[in-house]
């Protein structure tokens, strides 16, 4: 199909078909091949298919986030082909971006063979993602509006992932909410054993292995042990959907359908550049993961943490974060509060945690950053540390924690 045929299926000036009604213009149509720069990956997507959803399939680790056209973090450039989008936010893809070549792969969805440029495909396994029951092992309230979640995954069955990822809750109407997982996977003993222990060539050209070492390979992925537990940190939002009934009438045992694992915010281990790691509230959450991560598997790139919240209460594993510093020499932490009160006795730095790191590190064309959470402090962060501080763009690892509130507001 030809780019004027494809406008001729829909009126101009027409707002953004739904991707439904995407699927039926192109219902008939053979599926289309998409190609990744500089990677060269590339997959089939199905008739009205949205990239994003035919890359994940087939684990292609194209960069997202929302995967519902409001963050952003799926936008790339495309060198070739035809896109038309579904609904999506103009904070997401502008109309002068899309005027420029930018695509969202979440709601994107070819009408022609495509090429794309996409920097932050990863060349990490993908792994299978998995809708499991599990059962609500331990609620624990660590602020007035955080509780931490223990999740009992099933007993038989090994959940990979990826420090950093997160799930999704199935809910009874079908609707969906994403949580960051706060630990990062524990290797299963007999798997870590078997990639920590490289087979060398003995003088007869006979393999010989040699002691297992301590450390696993980082760039191997490993399953973790059946049975699991994943933690995650959420935040009450009050009048939320899932939040309320958390914070409510949420008992440990009760069994809730997850999803996952999600996303593409995890930490590079191809690079060894200094990092800086930025969390705003439960933000902390899949950060935590990376610092678990980096710990067992031995990365001591120098990392600082910038961890923000109004009230130092919402520092809510402040303890858990002091205590790792001691064990990891290579980690240092910038606690930044922005609206605290006298009896708070807070004599640490005040401010907007992401400009707290550019006070900081006003260069940081040779640094990494990973940032989560809150859409504001993502988006500013962003902004200022590619404009201001000359981070490449490519070099900001993100996941915001879009709401329904800010779908709404958009
Ligand atoms: C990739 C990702 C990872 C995330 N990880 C975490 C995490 O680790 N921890 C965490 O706490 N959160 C996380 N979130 C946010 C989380 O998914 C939920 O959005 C959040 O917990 C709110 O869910 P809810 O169902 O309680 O609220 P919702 O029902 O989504 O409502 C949120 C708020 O918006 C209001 N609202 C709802 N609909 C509207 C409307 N139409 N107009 C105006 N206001 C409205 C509600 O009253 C409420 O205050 C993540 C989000 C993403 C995208
Ligand atoms: S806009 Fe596509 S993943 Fe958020």
């Amino acid at each position: 199909m030809t780019p004027t045929a494809t406008q001729q299926a829909l009126p101009a000036q027409a707002p953004p078909p739904s991707l439904a009604e995407l699927h039926e213009i192109n219902a008939g149509m053979q599926a289309f091949q998409v190609s990744v720069l500089p990677s060269g990956r590339e997959f089939g997507v199905n008739q009205g298919e949205a990239m994003l959803a035919a890359g994940i399939r087939q684990g292609v680790g194209l960069p997202y986030g929302c995967k519902d056209g409001a963050c952003g973090s799926c936008k790339c450039k495309k060198i070739s082909g035809v896109v038309l989008h579904g609904p999506h936010q103009s904070k997401a893809l502008s109309d002068e971006e899309e005027a420029n070549g930018f695509v969202l792969t979440c709601c994107g969805v070819p009408f022609s063979d495509v090429v794309l440029e996409s920097r932050q495909v990863t060349e990490a396994g993908a792994f299978p993602i998995k809708k499991m029951p599990s059962r609500v092992m331990l609620l624990e309230k660590k602020s007035h509006d955080v509780m931490l979640v223990k999740l009992q995954l099933p007993a038989n069955d090994g959940f990979a992932y990826h420090a950093g990822q997160y799930v999704e809750f199935i809910l009874r109407d079908g609707a969906r909410r994403s949580y960051s997982m706060a630990t990062a996977p524990r290797p299963s003993p007999v798997l870590t054993a078997l990639t920590t222990t490289p087979v060398q060539a003995g003088a007869d050209g006979a393999g010989v292995t040699p002691t297992p070492t301590p450390t696993p390979t980082p760039t191997l992925p490993v399953p973790p042990a059946p049975g699991h537990g994943l933690e995650l940190h959420i935040r009450h939002m009050p009048g939320g959907k899932f939040t309320d009934h958390v914070f409510g009438a949420m008992k440990e045992k009760e069994i809730v359908r997850i999803e996952g694992p999600f996303g593409t915010f995890f930490l590079r281990e191809d690079s060894a550049k200094p990092m800086i790691l930025l969390a705003s509230g439960t933000g902390f959450a899949p950060i935590k993961a990376v610092i678990e991560d980096m710990q067992l598997k031995g990365i001591d790139r120098p990392a600082t943490l910038y961890w923000g919240g109004r009230r130092p209460a919402d520092l809510y594993l402040d303890d858990w974060v002091k205590a790792k510093l001691a064990e990891m020499p290579n980690l240092k932490y910038v606690p930044v509060i922005s609206n605290a009160v006298p009896e708070d006795n807070w004599s640490g730095r005040t401010g907007f945690v992401h400009a707290a790191v550019l006070q900081d590190f006003p260069d940081l064309s040779g640094h990494q950053v990973y940032a989560c959470g809150a859409p504001i402090v993502i988006d500013s962060a962003k902004t200022a540390y590619t404009t201001e501080g000359g981070l490449p763009e490519d070099e900001f690892y993100a996941d915001s924690f879009i709401t329904e509130a800010d779908k709404a507001r958009a």
